[in-house]
């Protein structure tokens, strides 16, 4: 598992090869956002959660009656996950021979700099979602690219800063984000690419997926469907 070009952490206990702080994830609980998938999966659907952390959104879905099985790349994060079937391994690798009611794909992952990867992850998305199911998207909102600045603010007694806002080019938007927890203090530095429509919905076709809907009204949620435009 090397660690990733597009980001890095720093902080106590174990950091994921993506940047993320295990221990910090652990503390996060879910704020509605399990509710956005339930409500775009359906009552009892079956659901593969790719990159699913500490279970922050595993442990209200199953709450919710879905069968979730969650896959990560670090096994420090899995560890939390007592709840659902886990599977370690990189999204790109995945191949679990089953296909689900619906495949999420949440915490911006998709917003990777790396078109290769972007094509990589939507791949696994439609090697494990069924015909008739739907993968469940969270991006950046497009709007946090023109409108990101210095910023902090609380949730749960965590204090949680944006540094650093750079633009390096006109997609992309670099950062460090800076969590407090009373002692404990975490850093990620991240470079995200905005998805355009033209560029989402090309990204999406060479998966084999088309843009059914927006979940939230900020466009930060959505779901895609199998198949191409018109079909
Ligand atoms: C930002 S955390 C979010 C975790 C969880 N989705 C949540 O909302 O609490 C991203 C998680 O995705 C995992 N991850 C990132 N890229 C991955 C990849 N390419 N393959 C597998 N896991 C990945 C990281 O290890 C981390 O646990």
């Amino acid at each position: 598992m090397p660690p990733s070009r597009w980001s890095a952490g720093t902080g106590p206990g174990p950091i994921a090869p993506d940047g993320c702080a295990v221990d910090f994830y652990a503390l996060m609980t879910d704020n509605g956002e399990a509710e956005i998938v339930h409500e775009a999966a359906g009552p009892g659907a079956s659901i593969l959660e790719l990159g699913c952390g500490t279970g922050r959104m595993t442990r209200p879905l199953t709450a919710l009656g879905h069968a979730v099985v969650a896959v990560d790349e670090s096994p420090d994060m899995l560890a939390h996950v007592t709840d659902a079937e886990t599977v370690c391994s990189s999204i790109q690798d995945l191949s679990i021979g089953r296909r689900f009611d619906a495949v999420l794909l949440a915490s911006h992952l998709i917003n990777v700099p790396d078109d290769d990867v972007r094509a990589a992850l939507l791949a696994t998305c439609r090697a494990h979602v069924s015909d008739t199911g739907c993968v469940i998207v969270e991006q950046h909102q497009p709007a946090w690219f023109e409108s990101a600045s210095e910023t902090e603010h609380e949730r749960n007694g965590i204090i949680m800063r944006l540094h650093g806002v750079t633009r390096p080019a006109p997609d992309l938007l670099s950062a460090m984000v800076e969590y407090v927890a009373g002692d404990r203090r975490w850093t990620q530095t991240f470079t995200a690419r905005q998805l355009t429509a033209p560029v989402l919905a090309e990204s999406l076709a060479s998966a084999g997926l088309r843009l059914d809907r927006y979940l939230t009204k900020d466009e930060a949620w959505f779901c895609a469907l199998p198949g191409s435009d018109g079909v």
